[in-house]
């Protein structure tokens, strides 16, 4: 069992999934489930129901993230965008930076993620900075090279003491909604190889920091994947948008 600094973290990204009305029912069935669970519960839900969520979640132990964030660290002509203040505004304390689908459809690039990562901390969330490799590059071998890459991208713009208020999540992209999970010990050999190259830097930072596995985590699976040493909590797609399987996931990292 995992404490402290990386007890379990099990975050619900619902993407562009939901309506308001299923919404508050998922919130309350989420809430009242995890009432009497030790994880840390998050939510990420549409950045329109944030301030819906917030309320519905008011009273309760469960944190509010954000799926994205602009870059941008002020306030100014940039149609369509939202920035880390107003997340914050509207209660979030977490924000998910970089999720493959924002790198592969919208033009997220590394040096972009890093852009949202540190306005993300500008404005006191913590980011949860999605890596992963895609399969064409794990059948290259080139798995390590491109999730280190990735983390690294980061860490020159922000720095090693950055990720203290950080998150990591490792989601394969070839795992991601396929029901293709990677195996605890694929997992773990990533997840070990991030928090080696952070300890490279500050063992300290690396030894509390929270580092997610993501892609097509069920009830059925997390409890093999969070009993591996460097897996602390899961990011949660498909599985978030029921409550029972949810709670299943939350109940098997509260053991
Ligand atoms: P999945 O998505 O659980 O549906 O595979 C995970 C994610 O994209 O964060």
């Amino acid at each position: 069992m995992k404490t402290g600094l990386r007890a379990p973290l099990i975050a619900g990204n619902w993407k562009m999934h939901g309506a308001l009305a299923e919404s508050h029912a998922l919130v309350e069935a989420v809430r009242d489930g995890a009432a009497s669970m030790s994880a840390r519960v998050l939510l990420c839900p549409p950045s329109v129901y944030l301030t819906s969520v917030a309320g519905w979640l008011q009273g309760s132990r469960i944190a509010l993230g954000a799926q994205d964030l602009s870059e941008q660290t002020g306030s100014g002509a940039f149609t369509g965008e939202i920035s880390g203040r107003m997340l914050k505004d509207a209660g979030c304390e977490y924000v998910i930076v970089g999720h493959s689908e924002r790198r592969a459809l919208f033009g997220d690039t590394d040096a972009r993620v890093a852009a949202k990562f540190l306005a993300a901390q500008f404005a006191g969330l913590v980011p949860i900075l999605c890596v992963g490799e895609t399969l064409e590059q794990r059948e290259q071998g080139r798995t390590q090279a491109v999730v280190s890459g990735q983390v690294q991208a980061v860490l020159d713009a922000a720095g090693v003491d950055a990720l203290e208020q950080a998150v990591i999540a490792y989601e394969p992209v070839w795992a991601i909604g396929t029901g293709l999970t990677a195996s605890p010990v694929q997992a773990q050999e990533v997840h070990a190889m991030i928090r080696a190259m952070v300890a490279a830097l500050n063992d300290t930072i690396a030894s509390g920091l929270t580092v997610l596995y993501g892609g097509s985590v069920k009830g059925g699976n997390a409890g093999e994947l969070l009993a591996m040493d460097d897996i602390d909590g899961g990011l949660i797609g498909g599985a978030s948008l029921k409550a029972d399987e949810f709670l299943a996931i939350c109940g098997a990292a509260s053991i």
